[in-house]
């Protein structure tokens, strides 16, 4: 009977820690997008595990900057193998931890309620797949009028260098109000 009864509270507290977990991942999307639902921001990197893996080499780009397909494919072991010409290959346990946390929060996530990445979903084709945001004509569209001394000098490099020039772009946000140009200042057209 005792035991019995150990059994069974056992039993209650792991269903209510298994539901607890599930809500508060999902609940966590829900408030951090309220909370950067301007039109120019997406929820910021908030996974030590993507920080340590993924924005060690480069910026840590925002999952909701890129449709869940494109973080599926990007994800994918032999895509990581050679990734940009790099390895960015990842233990297996790692790279399933990464792929769910990317597709959680991706740009067409229903989650996600940030206006910028429900641009990005839309303004990219269906039937393209593009691993680089920086590749896309949506992208291209808002950054062709940089001249390219403006990346190529040493300050930024890459068009991919996000925060090079979006200064508050590790929080999330690409409004205008913050582009100040390495090298030439801000940005007013
Ligand atoms: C060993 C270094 C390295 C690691 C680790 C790495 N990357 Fe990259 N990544 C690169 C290079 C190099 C580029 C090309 C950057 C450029 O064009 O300036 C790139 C580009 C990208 C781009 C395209 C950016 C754009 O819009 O052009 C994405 C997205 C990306 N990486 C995601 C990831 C993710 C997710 C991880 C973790 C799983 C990761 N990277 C880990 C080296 C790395
Ligand atoms: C060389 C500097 C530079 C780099 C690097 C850069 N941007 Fe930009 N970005 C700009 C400028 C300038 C604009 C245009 C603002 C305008 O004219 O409205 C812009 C516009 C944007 C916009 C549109 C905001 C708006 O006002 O409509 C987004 C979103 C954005 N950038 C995201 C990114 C992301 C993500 C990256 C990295 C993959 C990136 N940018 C890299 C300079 C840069």
């Amino acid at each position: 009977m005792k035991k019995m009864k150990i059994f069974t509270i056992l039993a209650l507290v792991g269903v209510a820690f298994a539901t607890f977990s599930m809500a508060d991942s999902d609940e966590y999307s829900k408030k951090s997008y309220k909370k950067y639902g301007s039109k120019y921001s997406v929820a910021p990197v908030n996974n030590k595990l993507y920080e340590d893996e993924c924005a060690s080499c480069h910026f840590g780009y925002q999952p909701g900057l890129l449709p869940k397909r494109s973080w599926v494919k990007l994800m994918e072991p032999r895509e990581l193998e050679n990734h940009f010409g790099d390895d960015a290959t990842l233990e297996e346990e790692d790279r399933l931890t990464l792929l769910g946390y990317l597709t959680a929060n991706a740009a067409d996530s229903k989650y996600n309620n940030s206006r910028l990445s429900k641009e990005i979903a839309r303004e990219i084709p269906r039937g393209l797949t593009p691993i680089a945001l920086s590749q896309t004509r949506y992208f291209k569209h808002d950054h062709d009028e940089i001249p390219k001394r403006f990346i190529e000098q040493k300050e930024v490099k890459s068009i991919a260098n996000c925060a090079a020039c979006h200064t508050t772009a590790q929080k999330g946000y690409y409004g205008e109000r913050d582009i100040v140009i390495p090298n030439y200042g801000r940005w007013d057209d």
